[in-house]
């Protein structure tokens, strides 16, 4: 009798334990897992500021994939090629950059932002509903050294969604497989 009262209230507490944590993510009272500010080194240093900062080029430019896939995508030494085999050749960045597109080889740019496997997320569904890079991933335009700007957790995802003009869905089976 009193095993079955503690294996109930074991039961019972686990279940408490989980609902209150599912309540606590979502209302964004507590944030796990997340990696604001994360800015690992990358083996050519390239350099947001000075591409798109200084030279203006456009987030589209490298990012196109963005607009409509999932995906936002690294682009390929094809594009930095179409400037580098004339531009800076006499660094030696370039010339790692230039030696590796010959070989045929791709650089291993290290990953900024990752999301858990089990959560969805889509960048065409934001560009085309008109939310900007910079929302989310912030003044890349002005960073030497691209990081990871927001949280990504759970709350600032929903917090976002629940906006009123944004009229976006909240539902669970949105974001989560
Ligand atoms: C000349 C090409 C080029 C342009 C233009 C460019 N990027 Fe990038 N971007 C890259 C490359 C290469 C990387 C991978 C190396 C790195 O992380 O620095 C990258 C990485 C990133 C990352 C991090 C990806 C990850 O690993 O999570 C973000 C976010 C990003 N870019 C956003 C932007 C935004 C926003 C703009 C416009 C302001 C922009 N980029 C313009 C080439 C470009
Ligand atoms: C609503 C927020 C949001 C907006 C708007 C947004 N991103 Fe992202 N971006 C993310 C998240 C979240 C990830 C991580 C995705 C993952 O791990 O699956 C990411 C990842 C990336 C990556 C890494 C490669 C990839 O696709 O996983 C690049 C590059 C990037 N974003 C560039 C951009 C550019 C350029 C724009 C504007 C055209 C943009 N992002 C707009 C949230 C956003
Ligand atoms: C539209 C032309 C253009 C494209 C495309 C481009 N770059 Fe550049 N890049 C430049 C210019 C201009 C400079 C500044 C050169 C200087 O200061 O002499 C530069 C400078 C650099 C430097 C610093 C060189 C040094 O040692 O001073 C690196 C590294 C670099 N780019 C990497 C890349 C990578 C990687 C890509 C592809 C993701 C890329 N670039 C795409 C125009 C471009
Ligand atoms: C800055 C505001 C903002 C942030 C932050 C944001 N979203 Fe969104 N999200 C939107 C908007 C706006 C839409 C488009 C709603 C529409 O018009 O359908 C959207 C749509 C989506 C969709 C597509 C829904 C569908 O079925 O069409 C998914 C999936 C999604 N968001 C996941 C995420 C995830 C995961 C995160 C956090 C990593 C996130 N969003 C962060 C504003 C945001
Ligand atoms: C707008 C997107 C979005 C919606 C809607 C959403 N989630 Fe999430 N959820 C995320 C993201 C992004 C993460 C990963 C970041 C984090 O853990 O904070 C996450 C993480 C979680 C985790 C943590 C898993 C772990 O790694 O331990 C649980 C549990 C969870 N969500 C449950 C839910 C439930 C239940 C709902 C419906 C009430 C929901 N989520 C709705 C985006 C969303």
């Amino acid at each position: 009798m009193t095993k079955k009262l503690v294996g109930l209230t074991i039961v019972l507490g686990a279940l408490g334990a989980l609902s209150l944590f599912t309540y606590a993510l979502t209302q964004n009272k507590i944030v796990i897992g997340y990696n604001q500010g994360y800015m690992p080194d990358q083996p050519i240093p390239f350099s947001h500021e000075l591409h798109s900062g200084q030279y203006g080029m456009d987030c589209a430019f490298c990012h196109s994939s963005a607009e409509v896939s999932r995906h936002a995508s690294i682009p390929s030494l094809n594009v930095c090629m179409s400037c580098h085999l004339v531009v800076a050749t006499q660094s030696e960045h370039i010339q790692k950059l230039t030696q590796a597109y010959y070989a045929g080889q791709s650089i291993a740019w290290e990953k900024v932002h990752l999301l858990p496997d089990h959560v969805k997320f889509d960048h065409s569904a934001h560009i085309q509903a008109g939310t900007s890079c910079n929302t989310c991933h912030g003044p890349v335009e002005s960073m030497p050294v691209v990081y990871q700007w927001s949280s990504l957790s759970m709350g600032w995802c929903v917090n976002c969604h629940r906006q009123p003009e944004h009229n976006a869905p909240l539902n669970c089976t949105t974001c989560h497989y």
